[in-house]
C-alpha cells in the first residue's frame, strides 16, 4: 500500500511534473538575448531597450521570431491557446510598408515564403510546405488578396488571403461603440488571440485599455489540428518589407494554452517604442525647426518691442545739457503725460508746432502742463536756443505763461509750459460767444499783456523781444486773466544767421513794416501790440481779405473811422457795457503804437501808463505822420503771401505765416 503510494509519487515526479513544467506558459515584459526565442532574417532584439524588432528600414526583408520550443498537445487534450502581445508599427517612409503577423505554424522553416504582402509566411501560390495559421496586422492594400483597406486585421489560413478580416478598431466598453485604430501610428497596440474549440477570436486595443468585451474578429470554423496537420505547433511573429517599409516592433508577449492561465503583461514594464523611424526623425526635425522658428519669432518680437520702446522714448541728450538737468524732462514722462500725444489731448496747432495737454505725476511741482512739439532740423544753434529757453525760466511775471522745461529729440524739441485752462484769447474773440469778453475783461487782458511785455522789454535781466504778439499767443488762465505765451519761441528761428532774413519772424498783419529791413526790436513788439489793441477792441483780425477794401486792413479802417469822426464805429459791434471814452482811448493808443515810424511809437512802459490812465495820450490826429499807414508802399491782398521771406528754418516756415495761427484751444 505504502509502496504503491511511493511509486505513485515517484511516477508523478518523473512523468506528470515534467509535463506540467513543459506546459509552455510564458510572459515577456521585455525581451533579452537569453530568451527562448528563435530569430531569423532581419529580426533582432534591442538588448538595451528590450524591444523585439522584426524588420528594419531595409528593402525586401523577412524577420521571424518564434518561441524556441514547440507547443504540443496530447491526444487527450483539446487544442487551444491564448496569447496577448503589444506591438507597434512605425512608418519608415512614404508610402508605408507592409504589416506583421502573429503566427502559429508546424515549423519555423519558411523556405519559399515571400516578403512584402506575404508576410514572409506565404507566397503567391498560397503556402509553402509550412502549414500556417496567422493573424495579420496589414497596413498595405493588396487588391489581388482582396484586402479591404490598408489598415485591417485578418485571419489567414495557409494563404495571405484572409478568411475573415476587419478594419482595425476596438469596441470600447466605456463608450459603448467601435473606435478606429490606426495600426501604423507608432503607438503601442495590444492584440489578444484566443482559440478554443474551433473558435478563434482576435481583439485589439490601445495600450492603456482593457481587453474589449467583444472581439474584433471571431471565426468559428478554425480547426487548428487540421490546419497544422498535427498537434505540435510553433508560435511567434513574422514581418516583412518590400520596396516599401515600416518598422515592426514587439514590446511584450504572453502565451498560454488556456485563457485562464495566461500571464498578465505588466504594461508599466514594457519598453518604449524606439524612435528610429526616418518619418519620426523628419517630423521631429520639422518640429525642431518649427520650435526654432517660433523661438526666433518671439525673440524677434521682443527685440522689436525693445527697439520700438527705445525708439519711442529716444532722446537727444548732450554733454552741455547737463547743467540744465532740472529743466529737462524725459520724453517718456511727457509721452505718458500726454497719453502718447493722443488726439484726445490735442489742444491746437500753433505756428511752431502742435500743442498737447499733459498730466504729469503729482510728484512734479505741477500737475497739468502744455507740451508743445516743435520740429526742427539740424542741431546748429540748438545749444544757444536751449540756453535761452532755460534762461526764460527766470522770467517771472504773473502775466507770462511760465515755461517749465524742455526735452530734446532727433528733429524735435518739446517745450513744457504751464497749462492754461481757458485756452487762447483769439478763440474767444473770433469763435466763441463773446459774452465771456465784456469790455472790462478785455481791458484787463490788454493791461495784463502790456505789463508782461513791458516786463520783458525793461525789467528782465536782458531785453527779451517777443516777436509774435497776437491774440493767438495770449492765453487765458483760470481767472480769465491774460497771460503772454510763446515768448522766446521766435529765437528758435533766429540763431545768429543772416539778420535780414531771420528778423522776419512773426505773423502778417502784426509785423512792423521795418521788420524786414531793420530786424526785430522792442519797437516792432510795440507795433504788434498796437495791432493787438485794435484786434481786441474791434473783435476782428488785422487783415480780413474778404472785407470791402476800405475795411480790409484794420489799422487803415480805424483811422478812417476816426477821420470820419466816428472812431467808436470801429469797435466790436457786440461790445457791451463799455465806456466810449475808454474804447476810443484804446483805439487811439493802438494807432499810436502801430505808427509807421518806429521812433514815433511809445515804449511799452509808456503804453502801460497810458492804459492805466497814469499818463495822458499825446495829441495826434488821424492824418498825423505815420498814423493809419500800413507800409511805405501799399499792401495788397496778393502780397499777403510773402514768399520772398525765407527763414533759416525751413520746416515751419509755412505755418509761421498763417495769419492768426492758433496755439491753444481752437483745435478742439
Ligand atoms: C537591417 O537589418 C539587416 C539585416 O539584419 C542589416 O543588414 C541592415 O544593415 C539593417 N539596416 C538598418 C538600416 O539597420
Ligand atoms: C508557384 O507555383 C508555380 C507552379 O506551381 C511554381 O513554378 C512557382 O515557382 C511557385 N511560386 C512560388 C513563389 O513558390
Ligand atoms: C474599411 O476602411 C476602408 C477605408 O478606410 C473603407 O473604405 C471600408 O469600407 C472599410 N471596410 C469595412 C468593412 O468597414
Ligand atoms: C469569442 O467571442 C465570442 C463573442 O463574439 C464569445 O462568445 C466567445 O466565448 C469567444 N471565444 C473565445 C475563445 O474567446
Ligand atoms: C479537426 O480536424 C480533425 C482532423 O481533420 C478532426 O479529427 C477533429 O474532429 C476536428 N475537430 C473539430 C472540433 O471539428
Amino acid at each position: 500500500m505504502i509502496r504503491g503510494l511511493l511509486l505513485g509519487i515517484i511516477w508523478m515526479i518523473f512523468f506528470v511534473c515534467p509535463s506540467f513544467q513543459q506546459e509552455p506558459t510564458f510572459v515577456y515584459n521585455r525581451f533579452g538575448q537569453a530568451d527562448d526565442l528563435h530569430l531569423d532574417g532581419s529580426a533582432r532584439i534591442f538588448t538595451s531597450g528590450g524591444v523585439l524588432q522584426l524588420t528594419n528600414a531595409t528593402n525586401i526583408q523577412i524577420g521571424h521570431a518564434f518561441f524556441k520550443r514547440p507547443i504540443e498537445f496530447k491526444s487527450s487534450e483539446s487544442v487551444s491557446f491564448s496569447t496577448h502581445f503589444v506591438c507597434a508599427l512605425l512608418r519608415a517612409g512614404d508610402p508605408s510598408g507592409h504589416g506583421m503577423a502573429f503566427v502559429v505554424s508546424d515549423s519555423t522553416d519558411f523556405k519559399g515564403a515571400e516578403p512584402t504582402r506575404y508576410f514572409g509566411l506565404f507566397n503567391r501560390n498560397g503556402s509553402t510546405s509550412t502549414r500556417v495559421l496567422a493573424v495579420e496586422l496589414d497596413i498595405s492594400l493588396a487588391p489581388e488578396l482582396n484586402d479591404i483597406s490598408d489598415n485591417h486585421v485578418g485571419i489567414d489560413v495557409n494563404s495571405a488571403e484572409s478568411v475573415i478580416s476587419a478594419n482595425a478598431s476596438y469596441f470600447s466598453d466605456k463608450e459603448g461603440k467601435k473606435i478606429d485604430i490606426k495600426l501604423l501610428s507608432g503607438h503601442p497596440i495590444q492584440v489578444w488571440v484566443d482559440y478554443v474549440g474551433t473558435t478563434l477570436n482576435v481583439s485589439l486595443a490601445p495600450l492603456k485599455t482593457q481587453k474589449p468585451s467583444r472581439p474584433l474578429l471571431s471565426s468559428t470554423s478554425i480547426n487548428l489540428t487540421e490546419i497544422l496537420q498535427g498537434r505540435r505547433m510553433f508560435v511567434g511573429f513574422s514581418g516583412a518589407t518590400g520596396s516599401i517599409m515600416s518598422y515592426q516592433y514587439i514590446l511584450g508577449w504572453s502565451f498560454s494554452k488556456s485563457m485562464a492561465s495566461l500571464p498578465k503583461i505588466d504594461i508599466s514594464k514594457l519598453p518604449k517604442v524606439p524612435h528610429t523611424s526616418t518619418k519620426k526623425k523628419s517630423t521631429s526635425l520639422v518640429l525642431d525647426a518649427l520650435l526654432g522658428l517660433i523661438a526666433f519669432m518671439v525673440l524677434g518680437l521682443l527685440v522689436a518691442a525693445y527697439l520700438y520702446r527705445r525708439n519711442l522714448y529716444a532722446e537727444v541728450r548732450e554733454e552741455w545739457e547737463k547743467e540744465y538737468g532740472p529743466h529737462r524732462y524725459s520724453y517718456k514722462s511727457l509721452y505718458k503725460a500726454t497719453k502718447g500725444f493722443s488726439r484726445s489731448e490735442f489742444l491746437g496747432r500753433g505756428g511752431f508746432g502742435e500743442v498737447y495737454k499733459g498730466t504729469l505725476p503729482r510728484s512734479r511741482d505741477l500737475r497739468e502742463v502744455a507740451v508743445k512739439r516743435v520740429s526742427h532740423e539740424g542741431e546748429q544753434g540748438m545749444k544757444q536756443f536751449v540756453a535761452e529757453i532755460v534762461s526764460m525760466r527766470s522770467l517771472k511775471h504773473r502775466s507770462l505763461v511760465p515755461l517749465l522745461g524742455y526735452c530734446r529729440r532727433k528733429h524735435e524739441l518739446l517745450l513744457v509750459s504751464e497749462y492754461m485752462p481757458n485756452g487762447s484769447l483769439d478763440h474767444y474773440l473770433f469763435n466763441q460767444d463773446r459774452s465771456a469778453l465784456p469790455w472790462w475783461r478785455r481791458l484787463a487782458i490788454l493791461k495784463d499783456i502790456a505789463s508782461a511785455l513791458s516786463y520783458l522789454h525793461t525789467e528782465a535781466d536782458q531785453v527779451v523781444i517777443h516777436r509774435d504778439i497776437k491774440a493767438a499767443n495770449v492765453m487765458l488762465d483760470a481767472e480769465f486773466s491774460g497771460r503772454l505765451g510763446d515768448f522766446g519761441m521766435s529765437r528758435l528761428y533766429d540763431r545768429g544767421a543772416d539778420p535780414t532774413t531771420t528778423a522776419a519772424v512773426g505773423t502778417v498783419g502784426y509785423m512792423a513794416p521795418e521788420l524786414t529791413t531793420m530786424g526785430a526790436s522792442t519797437a516792432t513788439d510795440v507795433y504788434a501790440f498796437g495791432v493787438f489793441l485794435l484786434e481786441v477792441t474791434c473783435g476782428r483780425r488785422p487783415v480780413e481779405p474778404g472785407f470791402p477794401a476800405v475795411k480790409r486792413f484794420l489799422i487803415k479802417w480805424v483811422s478812417e473811422c476816426w477821420r470820419r469822426s466816428s472812431l467808436i464805429d470801429a469797435k466790436d459791434s457786440r461790445l457791451t457795457d463799455f465806456s466810449t471814452q475808454e474804447v476810443e482811448k484804446v483805439l487811439k493808443l493802438g494807432l499810436l503804437c502801430a505808427n509807421l515810424a518806429p521812433d514815433s511809437r511809445p515804449t511799452m512802459e509808456q503804453v502801460v501808463q497810458y492804459l492805466n490812465g497814469n499818463l495822458a495820450l499825446p495829441e495826434f490826429w488821424p492824418n498825423s505822420p505815420g498814423i493809419g499807414v500800413l507800409t511805405p508802399m501799399a499792401l495788397s491782398p496778393a502780397s499777403l503771401v510773402i514768399p520772398s521771406l525765407s527763414l533759416s528754418s525751413s520746416s515751419s516756415t509755412n505755418s509761421m505765416f498763417i495769419t492768426h495761427s492758433v496755439l491753444y484751444g481752437s483745435g478742439r
